[in-house]
């Protein structure tokens, strides 16, 4: 484990979060649960935004929400000077009744439905990040109505796909993300969006992948953007707006080296200052939008450990109180995590066992190979960087509840999302009815 000031280990063995002993925050809170901490997410916010701001021009960063929604992570991202991104009714709902300002939400997806358009324009959102021609005329058409000119951004897919370690270069057409800027998709759209008379053309934006760790494929879509920036700017076509999308790695297990917020956004200043400097272009707007690398070192999901079962001389699974329900990434694609012995942290593992979750599925599975200490019911587990796409992708499945989200900082907690009880499950169901409707 990867020690911080807001994540130690007492003089008892136990993991602290935010200054918070992990086996007091089980006896208020109960476990599953989703601890995040506060100073972890707000330093990574700060420091994304205090490398961002050395840029000559304009510049904005934008939390990507779909890493980790509820009204207190918007209004963290506000108080830190971040804008938002959105990708979808719920999440602009969301960070609308939060309070963040409409003009610094920028909402994306790849098929937003009329309705959600509809609503991102009477909020008066930024823009609308799009990636269809049917899209940008159906947004023509809602903003027609509304009586209103929808500015837009259009998504570009500069052909490099970057993934963990390694990323690949390819002239793939067949994204569902992104107009290909190979195959003179991406210069008809911008053309598309000049004419339509209730759009704003504002600029250009891509994202090449998540995870992250090395900025080379980063530099390279940099100056993709900016050869094509150079052939609207030959045009006579402005791009005031450039977006260069998140996915800064985070350590999930000890093979992985992230590169800290500073650099990463100190890189997309010099990257993008030099190749538009070089390309005699005019210093747009300049925003990025991590998401995992603002939240999901700070989250910390605590488990008690309950069955144990030893299968001789193949495996030893250990059973805890959560599951895929809150934290779907092993079950999605295999995602690697770091689980620790949270009550008893001084003790050197001797086992080596498989974390299972407690869902009627094979595959449900939170930790592969996790070295323990010979694990007891009632033991605390604590999966380490469950902040991103953990309780943003977390389910009802086996109408298992949704854990709460207790934020700490300095030894103080409160509940950013409260506890679900079995009424919350039932809440919407209908009982039979000896009438249905006549459609
Ligand atoms: C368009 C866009 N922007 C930003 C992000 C955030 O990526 P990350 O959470 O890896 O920083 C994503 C993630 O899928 C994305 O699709």
């Amino acid at each position: 484990m990867k020690e911080r000031d807001s994540l130690k280990i007492d003089e008892n063995g136990h993991l602290t979060v935010g200054g918070c002993d992990v086996v007091r925050l089980r006896e208020r809170y109960g476990t599953p649960l989703y601890i995040l901490d506060e100073a972890d997410v707000r330093e990574r916010a700060a420091a994304y935004r205090a490398a961002l701001s050395a840029y000559a021009g304009e510049s904005l960063v934008l939390y990507a929400s779909k890493a980790l929604s509820c009204l207190a992570i918007y209004e963290i991202a506000d108080e830190e000077g971040l804008g938002a991104d959105v990708v979808s009714g719920g999440e602009l709902y969301t960070a609308l009744e939060a309070g963040m300002p409409a003009d610094k939400l920028y909402f994306h997806g790849n098929n937003k439905t009329p309705k959600e358009i509809e609503e991102g324009l009477r909020a008066g959102v930024h823009a609308f990040v799009s990636d269809t021609p049917s899209e940008l005329s159906l947004i023509d058409a809602l903003a027609r109505e509304a009586g209103k000119k929808a500015p837009v951004m259009l998504r570009l897919n500069p052909g490099i796909e970057a993934h963990t370690h390694r990323f690949i270069q390819t002239a793939r057409v067949d994204s569902k993300f992104g107009f290909s800027m190979d195959d003179g998709a991406a210069l008809a759209a911008v053309e598309q969006a000049l004419s339509l008379p209730n759009l704003q053309f504002l600029g250009i934006h891509c994202h090449i992948g998540s995870q992250i760790f090395e900025l080379k494929p980063y530099g390279l879509s940099i100056r993709r953007m900016a050869d094509f920036m150079r052939l609207l700017a030959d045009k006579g076509i402005e791009v005031r707006e450039l977006n260069l999308g998140g996915g800064f790695g985070v350590t999930y297990t000890a093979a992985d080296k992230p590169l800290s917020p500073q650099a990463c956004a100190a890189f997309v200043v010099k990257e993008v200052t030099d190749a538009l400097t070089k390309r005699q272009l005019r210093l747009p707007k300049l925003l990025i939008e991590p998401g995992r690398s603002i939240v999901g070192e700070a989250g910390v999901t605590l488990y008690t450990a309950g069955a144990v079962k030893e299968i001789k001389g193949v495996k030893t699974y250990v059973s805890v109180d959560g599951g895929m329900f809150d934290n779907p990434r092993y079950a999605l694609y295999q995602a690697e995590y770091e689980a620790v012995p949270a009550d008893r942290m001084r003790e050197a593992p001797t086992e080596t066992v498989t974390l299972a979750g407690k869902c009627c599925e094979s595959g449900d599975m939170l930790v592969i190979d996790a070295k323990m200490p010979k694990l007891r019911r009632g033991d605390l587990v604590a999966v380490l960087t469950t902040g991103a796409y953990n309780y943003s992708m977390a389910s009802h499945y086996n109408r298992n509840l949704v854990p709460p989200t207790v934020l700490v900082r300095d030894g103080c907690a409160q509940y950013i999302v409260r506890p679900e009880g079995y009424l919350d499950l039932t809440a919407k169901d209908e009982r039979l009815q000896k009438k249905k409707e006549k459609l």
